[in-house]
């Protein structure tokens, strides 16, 4: 190989590399999406006074003492995780549909547990309606 094309080579292969690291760098808390395909699962658990209370109760267990007793993401655990706690009443989040919320109560992200195993499908709608009323009392 010619020296000057081994030069370009170098050169394309760190700057490969550099992007790379860039791109892990700012993954951090950032910007975290549900898959578009969350977005069509329907929420089978009817908003109701009943739902509410039964996704509160599982809040208080599997939520609260990071998320807060209003969802603002100031529960006792919070400042001790490695990552900022979700405002659960923060518009970026309610603006997201009944799907997208499931799916991330659902997977989780660390320091966030994954709800799949501890929780079933119908608790984590019921849940995912608490949060929802958490927003609407945010906006009182
Ligand atoms: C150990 C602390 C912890 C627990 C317990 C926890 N979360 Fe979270 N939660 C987080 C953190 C940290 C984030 C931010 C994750 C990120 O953006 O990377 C988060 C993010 C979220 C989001 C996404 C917000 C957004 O920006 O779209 C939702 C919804 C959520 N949590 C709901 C819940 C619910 C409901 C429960 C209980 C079933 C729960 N969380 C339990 C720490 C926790």
């Amino acid at each position: 190989m010619k020296k000057n094309k081994k030069n370009k080579m170098v050169i394309l292969y760190t700057s490969a590399v550099i992007t790379l690291l860039i791109t892990f760098a700012f993954q951090g808390n950032k910007d975290w999406k549900a898959p578009d395909s969350s977005k069509d699962k329907k929420n089978p658990i009817a908003y109701s006074d009943e739902s509410v209370a039964a996704g509160k109760k599982i809040y208080e267990k599997e939520c609260l003492n990071c998320h807060g007793k209003k969802g603002r993401g100031d529960g006792k655990d919070a400042a001790n995780q490695d990552a900022t706690v979700a405002d659960l009443t923060a518009a970026k989040v309610q603006a997201q549909n009944d799907g997208e919320l499931f799916w991330k109560i659902s997977e989780g992200r660390k320091p966030m547990p994954t709800n799949k195993k501890t929780l079933s499908e119908d608790q984590r709608w019921q849940v995912t309606n608490y949060v929802r009323s958490l927003g609407k009392a945010a906006k009182k």
